[in-house]
């Protein structure tokens, strides 16, 4: 079936050409969340030493929680926007509280945590449990409104939601983590804002927009 092979064509790209970076080496949802935390408002290079470093001094949960202030902000000094780790805190907080220290495994529940959003809900959801869970952002939106040919304005807020119905019918059930992480690694390298060359992509032969050669039109965006 279509589907199947699509999925078992992207996920052998991603095996081949997957970055290597140091979130990707473990399954701790603490470790994953700080990663997409930083990486929220931050290129991939330049979060690395700072997750490294984050790493080395918070190591878990708990630590988080009961971090000093100061320490905290230090750690985070560069990456800006602090309201991120401050949250983080009061997460780790509620963690430590409500759910014995551990990241509840329900993405109903992850939700609830402040500063995590649907994005980083499915991220953990997906990269840490194995659950089938999107984790759209506007690199994946570009993505998928590319594959699909949706017309939808992505710069709107409400059109995150129809994407994520779409992520969801397509996620590969066993490796949900995985399928998430190839459209990010997608977005990044081949299918780009600019520069665009689909005829390079590993899944061209999925790709509705290739295949009409309509993907200059894709994503719709307006200007805000
Ligand atoms: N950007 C946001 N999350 C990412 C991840 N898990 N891997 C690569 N790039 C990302």
């Amino acid at each position: 079936e279509k589907i199947e092979r699509f999925r078992a064509t992207l996920l052998s790209w991603y095996d081949i050409e997957k970055r290597t970076l140091p979130w990707r080496i473990s399954n701790d949802p603490y470790r994953i969340w700080v990663s997409e935390i930083m990486l929220q408002q931050t290129r991939v290079d330049t979060v690395i030493p700072y997750y490294l470093n984050f790493m080395e001094q918070f190591p878990t949960i708990k630590d988080l929680s009961q971090a000093h202030e100061d320490k905290l902000l230090k750690a985070w000094e560069g990456l800006g926007y602090y309201s991120r780790v401050r949250n983080m805190q009061k997460a780790a907080k509620q963690i430590m509280t409500d759910y014995e220290g551990e990241m509840p495994r329900d993405p109903k529940e992850i939700i609830k945590l402040s500063g995590i959003g649907p994005y980083t809900a499915g991220a953990i959801a997906s990269m840490a449990f194995d659950l089938p869970e999107p984790a759209v952002d506007g690199n994946v939106m570009r993505v998928v409104s590319r594959l699909f040919e949706i017309e939808v304005d992505i710069a709107k807020p409400a059109s995150r939601k129809i994407f994520e119905a779409v992520m969801r019918e397509i996620i590969d059930p066993y490796k949900p983590g995985d399928f998430n992480q190839a459209f990010m690694d997608l977005g990044s390298s081949i299918c780009t804002p600019k520069n665009y060359h689909p005829e390079l992509s590993p899944i061209k032969e999925f790709n509705a927009s290739y295949i009409n050669e309509t993907w200059a039109n894709y994503p719709v965006k307006s200007k805000k």
